[in-house]
């Protein structure tokens, strides 16, 4: 062998080696590379052996280019197996962790917040009787909110309903109640009119167990030629069966609201004890909801003709509702985000 073709060789056994050593995935395969690479077999070894067959004068800078290879390959070869048996034993430590016979953990399923399968139940059951959807604007005018409705501009009424007024050009205000849908409705629509009307309403009212200065109602309105009180009774009593049970009485008792003459509130009898008396109730029964005849003075201001036309409306709190329905003693409770009072009401959707 000459000095040229010895160079040759060295050089193809490190491309070769370093190649097999660093594709090397796994230990076995290391081992492999590195027999065949540095073994008694390998080209540098043969390289090695035949150095006595070299002229003199080359011999010992091939015989130092002998070494430099086999000390790259022996470092490559080192340099793997680390990198190897780290892999390995991150493989090990993930194993000892992870018990993969586990079955999987399940994300708990979400839910529907417990006013809004109040508001649902409340609103399909007025649905299933042949009411329509109406909603209106929360941001609403003072006509809308109060004059139209009958609320004089002084008149103390309008103090038990104090509300927030954002400083924006116009006459705005948040809306109360969803009572002013009634007049956006009825100005919108030429009786007969069955609307039930979900929103979100808002009073300068101080948190406490029973009021909140954000909340949610439901109203309902229907305008039809012969309307009379006696309709409006057996409605909300169908409504109240459909939310409460098939054997609920309701009894309407005279209650003063501008907007109405005349007015009344509605009690239901209590879906706890039956209407026998209990702690919740006190005497059987649960005052549920403001109602009563539509005020002629919101037939004028919408241009429908009070002597063809009557009608009856009503309005209720969702929050009292679920509060009622789920026996919750906080009405804040609701608005806390406690996952673990809210998972005990929550309803699939
Ligand atoms: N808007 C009234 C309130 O928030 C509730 C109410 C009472 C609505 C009587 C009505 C009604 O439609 O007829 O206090």
């Amino acid at each position: 062998m000459n000095d040229v073709q010895a160079m040759e060789r060295l050089g193809e056994a490190r491309g070769q080696g370093l190649a097999a050593i660093e594709t090397a995935s796994s230990l076995e395969e290391l081992r492999a590379a590195e027999v065949a690479a540095l073994g008694r077999r390998s080209p540098v070894a043969e390289v090695q052996r035949s150095l006595g067959t070299i002229d003199l004068a080359d011999r010992p800078r091939i015989g130092r280019e002998v070494n430099r290879v086999f000390e790259d390959l022996r470092a490559a070869v080192a340099a793997r197996r680390v990198a190897l048996e780290a892999e390995a034993e991150a493989d090990v430590a993930l194993t000892d962790r992870i018990d993969v016979t586990l079955p999987g953990r399940r994300p708990p399923p979400g839910g529907l917040h417990p006013l809004t399968s109040t508001m649902r139940a409340v609103v399909d059951a007025f649905i299933s009787l042949g009411y329509r959807v109406s909603e209106g604007p929360e941001l609403e005018t003072e006509w809308y909110n109060f004059d139209a409705l009958n609320f004089p501009p002084d008149h103390p009424a309008r103090l038990t309903q104090d509300t927030l007024y954002p400083d924006v050009p116009g006459d705005l205000l948040l809306r109360t109640h969803t009572s002013p849908v009634q007049i956006r409705t009825m100005e919108a629509q030429e009786p007969p009119i069955y609307v039930v009307i979900p929103g979100r309403c808002f009073r300068r009212d101080t948190p406490d167990a029973t009021h909140l200065p954000v909340f949610q109602q439901v109203e309902i309105l229907a305008v039809d030629e012969g309307l009379s009180l006696a309709d409006m009774k057996g409605t909300l009593e169908a409504w109240a069966r459909a939310m409460f049970g098939p054997d609920q009485r309701v009894r309407i008792y005279p209650d003063y609201f501008p907007f109405v003459e005349p007015g009344a509130g509605l009690d239901v009898s209590c879906f706890l004890c039956g209407g026998r008396g209990c702690r919740v109730c006190g005497n059987g029964w649960i005052e549920l909801l403001g109602a009563g005849m539509v005020h002629p003075a919101l037939f004028e201001n919408t241009g429908i003709d009070p002597e063809r036309y009557s009608g009856f409306a009503a309005g209720l709190g969702i929050e009292r509702v679920a509060m009622l329905l789920h026996g919750v003693p906080d009405i804040r409770m609701f608005y806390e985000g406690d996952v673990r009072f809210l998972s005990q009401l929550a309803r699939s959707a």
